[in-house]
Formats: structure tokens, C-alpha cells, sequence
């Protein structure tokens, strides 16, 4: 079977044992952020176009041609989420977030869209959780985000990511370093990609994380940001450092990380993983001090966001997979139909999974269906059992059937609900 209309290029259906995973990690990371105290916020996936332009900034990939941008029928340009960053800085400013008082912390959790190139790991439609924490400029603030990422790959038992920070500098102190950069990307241009070399025009910042063989060589000896920090960029970069020591947070600096979004400044981090191929960053963030002021607003902010799939890719799942239905209830006999779909609502009350045959099948094509669910215990009722109150209780891993009084049965499935749920 294939359907005739397929799923647009990039966007992806996530079928049930992948959502189980993502949706297994979502609950766990969100125990986790409010631990920290985050809250979730629900944030719209359209948004003016100019958030994003305003606040990713013009010159970036992600604003120059990855976004899904359409004319809704009021002629008004919208654009479909590429990020949650921009919304999450726009709600707080809206809808006067700072009232929760010292610093908002919110999380977020749902579907991004980027018109880049798929491949393994990047998608069209990918899943983001991420968190901001608004309205707190201190170091501590970023060392508090990063343990807190490090401690989710702690929780979910992945030991081999790598966090690497970097510091961006700030309005006093990037222009010199910009300054610099440009002449030493200029002195060398002839050996960038065409890429960059329209970069160092536009971003030249970004040229510093080109991917490409030959960019990487020419940039060995470039000039650094850590380099030209002013004293305040310094402390403040000292102080993450320190703390991030006393945590115990493993850390490298990699003065590579630019990140691709304009917004950033001070801070700027990213998670990887080697297991994950060319696609190796897991989560990224950083501190956007001027954000909130390109939206009317002010207030210092950093944040993450993780890219589920990536990280759904690199916990080991072991055994843990979408469980088979607890109980199938079997018809013998077309007059025991209705009572097996009561007795299955009986046990699903209970909060057993429970499933039945709905299409009038055979006993043996009902056991057959049992058996391919892996459902390893099958009641069977007919028209005789129901007469005499009882049923017959199949147990494929003990390989035993046996006659039970209804009562008997029901009372026994209600204990056991109980006890594995620490009432009995
Ligand atoms: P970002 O680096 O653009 O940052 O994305 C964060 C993560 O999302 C990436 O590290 C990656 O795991 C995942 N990701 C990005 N693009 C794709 C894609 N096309 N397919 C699959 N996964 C992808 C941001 O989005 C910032 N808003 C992060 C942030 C939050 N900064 C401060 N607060």
C-alpha cells in the first residue's frame, strides 16, 4: 500500500514507537525544568514576520531563506516559527511576565520550521523543547541554564555529550573584535568557501563555524572574541566559568561557537555529540541582552533549546518501548460480543489497557490478533460462561488456561490495579 499524496519534503511523520520516545523524554525533561522552577508556556507557531527579522537578525541563514513565510488573506506576512526564542521574549513583554516576579523561567515545547536542506538529523518540521530564563543578566544565571542541561543528559543517562561555551562579547566589545576579523577574513578570502566570502560582508561572525574542509584550515589562526572581551564581558565570563567549576559541569571553550541566530551576546553555548554524524549539536543557547529592547522592551535573557530528535537518537532506549495491551477479551459466541466490550471498559476503568475484538471475528482470528499485539492474557467468554458467570483466563507466558468466576476475576483485577498503583 502507498498513498498517492505524500508528506512534503522534510516534514516527517512521527509514527507511534518514535512519539513514545519523544513523548517519554518531554515528561522527564519537564519534571526536570520545574525542578528549576521553569513553567511551561504554550506559544503560537505563526508569528509576524518581523519578530523573527527583528530579532534573529536580517543577515541570518535562518532569516535570509529559511523561513516558511506566506501572506495570510489579509495580506499581512506571517511566518511559521523557525525558533521559540523571538516568541518567548515577545509573550513576556506582552503579557507582563516580569509580574511572576525575579526571573520568569518558562519552557516550551513543540514543532519548528526552517526551509533548510534535509538530511539525516535536520528536518523541515523538527521538535524543540527550550527554556528562557528573563529578566536576570548575572553570570550564575547562565551557570544555573547549563548545569541544568548537563544534569538532563545526566538524568537520561547520556555520558558522552560535550558542552562547549564560547563568549560572544557585547556592544562595547564585539566591534573591535568584528574589526579585526574582517581584515584577517579579507587577507585571506581567496582560501574561504563562496559561502563566506560573501559572509565577511554580511557575517562575518559566522564564518567562524563554517563546516566547510578548507574554511576550517584558513580560520586556524584567527582572531578570537575571547581575545577582545572588555573587563565586564571578562568577569562576567569568569564568574560562568567559576561557577560552572564549582557544580562540577563539565565544560570546553571553543571560541568556534558563534551561533547562527544574531540575538546573542555574552554566553553562547552548544551540546554535542559525536554519535550524532555531520547534524552534532543536540542543544544550543545563550544570553540575548538586547533582545527584549529590538521589541519594545528590556530585559536580559538566556536560554536553550534541544532538538528532540537529535536527542531522542542518543539515549539509549534499552528495552523500554511502547508496552502490548494488558488483557484481550475474546467473543466465543456472537451473544458474549456486548459483554466483552463491557468487561474490557470494566478493566479499562481500572486503568488497564484493554483490547477486543470489533468486527465480529472468528475465536481463532480473535486469538490470532491477541497473539501478533503480544497481549499475553486472554480472557474468552461465550454463551455458555456467561450462563454460568464465569470466564476462561489465558495465560500465554505461564502457558495455563483456567475457568474463573466472573466476580472472582473482576475483584482480582481491581486489587491488582490497585496495589501496582501503591493504594492497595
Ligand atoms: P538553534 O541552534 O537554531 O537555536 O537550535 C537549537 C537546536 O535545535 C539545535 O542544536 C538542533 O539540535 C535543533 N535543530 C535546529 N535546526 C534543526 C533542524 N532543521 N532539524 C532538526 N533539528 C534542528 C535556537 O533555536 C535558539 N532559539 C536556542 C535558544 C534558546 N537560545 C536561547 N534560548
Amino acid at each position: 500500500m502507498t498513498a498517492n499524496i505524500r508528506a512534503i519534503r522534510g516534514f516527517r511523520d512521527i509514527h507511534p514507537e518514535e512519539a513514545f520516545r519523544l513523548h517519554d523524554i518531554e515528561a522527564r525533561a519537564r519534571e526536570h525544568f520545574l525542578r528549576y522552577g521553569y513553567h511551561e508556556i504554550r506559544l503560537p507557531v505563526v508569528e509576524v514576520t518581523e519578530l523573527f527579522a527583528r530579532s534573529i537578525g536580517e543577515t541570518t541563514d535562518i532569516v535570509e531563506k529559511e523561513m516558511y513565510t506566506f501572506e495570510d488573506r489579509n495580506g499581512q506576512s506571517i511566518t511559521l516559527r523557525p525558533e521559540g526564542t523571538a516568541s518567548a521574549v515577545r509573550a513576556y513583554l506582552q503579557g507582563g511576565l516580569k509580574s511572576m516576579g525575579g526571573i520568569t523561567k518558562i519552557y516550551y515545547s513543540g514543532p519548528m520550521f526552517r526551509y533548510e536542506r534535509p538530511q539525516k538529523g535536520r528536518y523541515r518540521q523538527f521538535y524543540q523543547m527550550g527554556l528562557e530564563a528573563i529578566g536576570g543578566g548575572g553570570p550564575l544565571v547562565d551557570a544555573e541554564v547549563i548545569d541544568l542541561l548537563h544534569k538532563l543528559f545526566e538524568l537520561l543517562e547520556v555520558n558522552d555529550t560535550r558542552i562547549l561555551i564560547n563568549s560572544l562579547g557585547c556592544g562595547e566589545c564585539r566591534p573591535s573584535f568584528r574589526k579585526k576579523l574582517v581584515e584577517f577574513l579579507e587577507s585571506t578570502s581567496d582560501k574561504l568557501c563562496s559561502n563566506c566570502k560573501k559572509r565577511i560582508k554580511t557575517n562575518p561572525l559566522r564564518v567562524l563555524d563554517c563546516k566547510v574542509p578548507v574554511c576550517i584550515e584558513a580560520l586556524k589562526d584567527s582572531p578570537v572574541m575571547l581575545d577582545f572581551l572588555c573587563p565586564d564581558c571578562t568577569a562576567h565570563f569568569d564568574r560562568v566559568t567559576e561557577a560552572l567549576n564549582g557544580l562540577e559541569v563539565p565544560y570546553e571553550v571553543d571560541p568556534r561557537i558563534v551561533r547562527g541566530l544574531d540575538y546573542y551576546n555574552r554566553t553562547a553555548f552548544e551540546a554535542v555529540c559525536e554519535r550524532l554524524g555531520a547534524q552534532n549539536a543536540v542543544a544550543a543557547g545563550g544570553r540575548y541582552d538586547g533582545l527584549a529592547s529590538e521589541l519594545g522592551g528590556d530585559a536580559p535573557g538566556i536560554g536553550f533549546a534541544i532538538g528532540m530528535e537529535r536527542l531522542s537518537q542518543i539515549v539509549d532506549w534499552k528495552n523500554k518501548a511502547i508496552s502490548p495491551p494488558d488483557y484481550y477479551i475474546a467473543s466465543a459466541t456472537p451473544g458474549a460480543r456486548i459483554p466483552a466490550l463491557n468487561i474490557a471498559d470494566l478493566l479499562r476503568s481500572y486503568g488497564y489497557c484493554v483490547e477486543t475484538d470489533l468486527e465480529d471475528r472468528s475465536l481463532k482470528a480473535q486469538l490470532r490478533s491477541a497473539n501478533k499485539l503480544n497481549i499475553r492474557s486472554v480472557v474468552i467468554m461465550g454463551d455458555d460462561e456467561l450462563e454460568r458467570g464465569v470466564l476462561k483466563l489465558k495465560d500465554f507466558d505461564k502457558k495455563t488456561q483456567v475457568e474463573l468466576s466472573m466476580d472472582e476475576f473482576v475483584e482480582s483485577a481491581a486489587n491488582r490495579s490497585r496495589s501496582s498503583k501503591g493504594d492497595a
